[in-house]
Order: C-alpha cells, then sequence, then structure tokens
C-alpha cells in the first residue's frame, strides 16, 4: 500500500486535538500540528505538501488568541492559492466565522431558519429589536459556545441592558438578533455529516444555559482557560452522557438530506449542523458548526466515533482524489 499523506492540522485549541490525532494515528496518518496564535506568513514560500484541516474556531479571541482568525483567514488563503487540498477551507471558513452568512446558506437550501437580522451599532440594534414580535435574542455574529447570547423579551429590555454598558458586541461590532424559539422539550438537536455522509443526530440538553460544545474537553469547569467554560460534567459516574443523547432522525430525513446538498454545494466537507424544534412543531435552524467535536461519551453509547469518521473520509475519498489528480 503506497504511505499516506501527511495531514496537517490548522488549530487553535489544543484541547480538541486528542481526538484527531487519536484517529489520524490509529488510520495510519503522519501527521503535523499547527498551532495557531499569531506568526509569519512570508508570500514568497510555498505550503508544505499533504492534505490539511482546518480547526480554527470562531471563539478564539476567548481564549485570548485574538489574532488567530485574521491569520487563519491570510493562510488558507496562501494554501488554497497553491493548490493545497484543504478540508473546511477559507470559503466553510467564512460561513463559520458569520452567522448572517450561515443564515443566508441555509435559507437557499430551503431550510427553515428563525427570523435573523444583523445589525452594528445601538440605535440599529434597538430599532431591529422593535421589529420583532415576541422574544429575541442577541448573538454574536462570529459566535461560538454561546457568545454574547442573551434573551429578551422587548426591545425596551435591550435598550436598557445596552445603556447599563454590559453589554459585549463581540470581536467585530456585527451582532446577530434572532427570533427565540422556545422548546416544549428542553433539547436542541445537532446533525453531524461528513462529506456526503450523515453520522448521527445528537440532541443537547439546553436546560443549563446556551453553551452546548459536545466536545469532552468542554465538560470540565471554567477554571482552565483553554477549555469552553461549561460548568458541570457530561457524564455521571458510570460514563453515561447526561447531557447528550442520541436523537432518533436518520439519514433519510428531509431536513437531513437538505443540509447535504447545502454543504456539498458551499463546499463544507465537516459539519455539525443545529436545530431546534418550536411548539409549533417546526424545525429551526440557526447553527453551521466547521470545527465540529464530538462527544467521546455519546460516542461510547453509539458507537460511532466521530472524529474517526472525519479521517477515514480523508482516507477513501480525499486521499484518492489527490491521487487522481496527481495522475491526470
Ligand atoms: N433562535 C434560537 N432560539 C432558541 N434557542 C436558541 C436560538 N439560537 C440559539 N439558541 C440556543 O443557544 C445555543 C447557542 O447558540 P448558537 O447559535 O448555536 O451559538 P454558538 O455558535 O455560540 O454555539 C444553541 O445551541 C441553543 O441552545
Ligand atoms: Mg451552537
Amino acid at each position: 500500500m503506497a504511505t499516506l499523506p501527511t495531514v496537517h492540522i490548522l488549530f487553535e485549541n489544543p484541547a480538541w486535538n486528542p481526538p484527531l490525532l487519536d484517529a489520524l494515528e490509529a488510520e495510519g496518518f503522519p501527521y503535523e500540528l499547527h498551532y495557531l496564535v499569531d506568526g509569519v506568513l512570508d508570500p514568497s514560500t510555498e505550503p508544505p505538501e499533504g492534505i490539511w484541516i482546518n480547526r480554527v474556531s470562531p471563539s478564539s479571541h476567548t481564549r485570548d488568541h485574538g489574532h488567530t482568525v485574521t491569520m487563519a483567514r491570510e493562510i488558507l488563503f496562501w494554501l488554497e492559492l497553491h493548490g493545497r487540498r484543504v478540508i473546511n477551507g477559507l470559503r466553510a471558513f467564512e460561513f463559520e466565522m458569520s452567522k448572517l452568512r450561515q443564515d443566508l446558506i441555509l435559507r437557499k437550501y430551503g431550510i427553515l431558519t428563525p427570523r435573523t437580522v444583523l445589525a452594528v451599532g445601538t440605535k440599529n440594534l434597538v430599532e431591529q429589536a422593535q421589529t420583532f414580535d415576541g422574544p429575541f435574542i442577541t448573538k454574536h455574529n462570529q459566535g461560538g459556545k454561546g457568545l454574547g447570547i442573551h434573551l429578551f423579551y422587548n426591545a425596551d429590555q435591550l435598550e436598557a441592558f445596552l445603556a447599563s454598558g454590559e453589554f459585549d458586541a463581540g470581536p467585530d461590532g456585527k451582532v446577530i438578533l434572532q427570533q427565540y424559539i422556545q422548546p416544549p422539550e428542553p433539547y436542541i438537536t445537532r446533525v453531524e455529516l461528513v462529506g456526503d455522509r450523515f453520522l448521527f443526530a445528537m440532541r443537547s440538553r439546553t436546560d443549563e444555559g446556551f453553551q452546548l460544545c459536545p466536545s469532552d474537553a468542554c465538560q470540565v469547569p471554567a477554571s482552565n482557560p483553554d477549555v469552553c467554560p461549561i460548568d458541570g460534567e457530561d457524564s455521571d459516574s458510570v460514563g453515561v452522557s447526561t447531557k447528550f443523547s442520541q436523537s432518533p432522525i436518520t439519514a433519510d430525513d428531509e431536513l437531513v438530506i437538505k443540509m447535504l446538498r447545502m454543504i456539498a454545494a458551499e463546499g463544507i466537507e465537516v459539519a455539525g449542523i443545529e436545530f431546534v424544534q418550536g411548539a409549533d412543531g417546526l424545525r429551526y435552524t440557526y447553527d453551521i458548526n466547521g470545527t465540529t467535536n464530538y462527544s467521546g461519551v455519546l460516542g461510547k453509547q453509539t458507537g460511532i466515533d466521530g472524529m474517526r469518521e472525519v479521517v477515514r473520509y480523508i482516507k477513501h475519498h480525499v486521499v484518492p482524489q489527490l491521487a487522481g489528480l496527481r495522475a491526470a
């Protein structure tokens, strides 16, 4: 068997690496880690050969890495200009960095979303808030781990909050106002997709707040600055996931089919897409995660190791594709 190409991992949060590295080792891939917090890029140089995977998260700035996202944009451009194969490359990255753009593509593929508006500036925020009939939430356009999420019942409440000086408009001042969909059952569903495949869907309990990263590394107290500050463990003492459970959704679900069509057409190869079911029975989709993480506890229960599936996708789809390109 021919030797496998090196997989280059562009990352910012080391806590999320172990499941990916384990999977790469298990499938026999050599890999190189590229820690992206600041750096240098000389355009006269060429990127190393191999397959690249982008694992840079929109929440990097909350781990004191305020320059990661801007540097990642340049590096991804450089990689793609040189024809490097990047999994979740620049186009996918720009979707992950903007909830507005996520809403635009979801709608383009006929996927129902909560009413969503982007606003910059206090005056615009208040004016737009007045156009919502019921409760709404604010979010950072460059989101991740529930950043900037607050629930309001009317525009006056938002105005008072803005006046208090406690409001954080996020890394670039772009704020999303979004219709709040109150789930009758306290969970959201996250659909995990890789390439043209549905892996599984997961329910996440929402009764503990808005921060729902499934990574095992994020199920620890906020005292560790390198991980998502979700309070509470994901598992009870016998290792059964209490926060995450498998959803009954299957690959032939109409919503899953639309999501797969969307990611294929828009250049997203690895995605965890979230929806919430409202009291009207409709499913509203609101978040596309490219730097998706998988709950190891749930993986043990379902027998599906998400990262292993990502690496198998690289092995069985991306590697042959590259070999085909070279041969042509
Ligand atoms: N429109 C909405 N209606 C009800 N709950 C929502 C809505 N949008 C987000 N949430 C809740 O907040 C969580 C975080 O929001 P999300 O848009 O996924 O941001 P992030 O990118 O930070 O994960 C969601 O998983 C869900 O529980
Ligand atoms: Mg989310």
